[in-house]
């Protein structure tokens, strides 16, 4: 088979990233190309992301010096520049996106902090090729809700994730977020954590989290 036609057939990958990176080229004119804040956080998008560090900052701060950490789908990698800043030591983290721009934006975020950046890597979120059981916690925020199938991520954080490691995704939902139809509007947590039973995470917990229909899911896998 020829290089074109296996290029042909393999599927595209699902995501948000091309509008992403249009929206980085605009964010990279604008203010908010780097959202991490040290001071009180003042733009809607300041509260949020640091709200979301907020949350699972009580999770993993006493794993910091033996834990390894994925962000999937970083985009500007505003999670881990507030992980990094809480004393995260930055060679622990891997920063995934598909978007090459929005991890040249997370590297000269870093940067501007002078903080050290952290390892990237540009592919699919739902087929990272990492061996199995290489990070302790996954997270990301906005990436699932662009997925008409979240379950291909999820399975694929699962196989990254090493026992007794954590899972936590920030779903920022809103009924036209990507229009892929009702469970936004009605009931994104009881959806993720259905999509989390079907690929064998059990006992995860979503929680509503903002307005408007923001949701946190969180696993712990059991240690083996
Ligand atoms: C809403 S943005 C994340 C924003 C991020 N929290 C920040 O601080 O900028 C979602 C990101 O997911 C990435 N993405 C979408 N689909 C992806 C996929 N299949 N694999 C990897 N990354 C993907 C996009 O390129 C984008 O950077």
């Amino acid at each position: 088979m020829g290089g074109g036609e296996a290029m042909t057939t393999q599927p595209k990958p699902e995501g948000n990233y091309e509008t992403a990176t249009k929206k980085f080229v605009a964010m990279k004119e604008g203010s908010n190309a780097c959202i991490f804040t040290d001071k009180w956080p003042r733009s809607m998008s300041e509260i949020n992301h640091d709200a979301y560090f907020r949350a699972l900052w009580p999770m993993v701060k006493d794993h910091v010096k033996e834990w390894t950490f994925l962000e999937m789908g970083c985009g500007r990698a505003t999670t881990s520049q507030y992980l990094a800043y809480a004393g995260l030591n930055t060679g622990s983290i891997a920063l995934l996106d598909m978007s090459q721009l929005g991890l040249e934006m997370a590297g000269e975020n870093f940067q501007k902090w002078n903080m050290i950046p952290p390892r990237m890597f540009q592919g699919d979120a739902a087929n990272t090729r990492f061996d199995d059981a290489q990070f302790n916690c996954i997270y990301n925020v906005g990436l699932l809700e662009h997925f008409q199938d979240p379950k291909t991520i999820l399975r694929e954080a699962n196989r990254l994730l090493k026992p007794g490691g954590l899972i936590f995704m920030v779903n920022v939902g809103g009924a036209n977020h990507s229009g892929w139809g009702d469970f936004r509007t009605n009931s994104p947590c009881d959806f993720f954590v259905k999509c989390m039973e079907e690929v064998g995470c059990h006992g995860s917990l979503c929680v509503p989290f903002q307005f408007p229909d923001v949701s946190v899911l969180s696993y712990w896998k059991p240690k083996a």
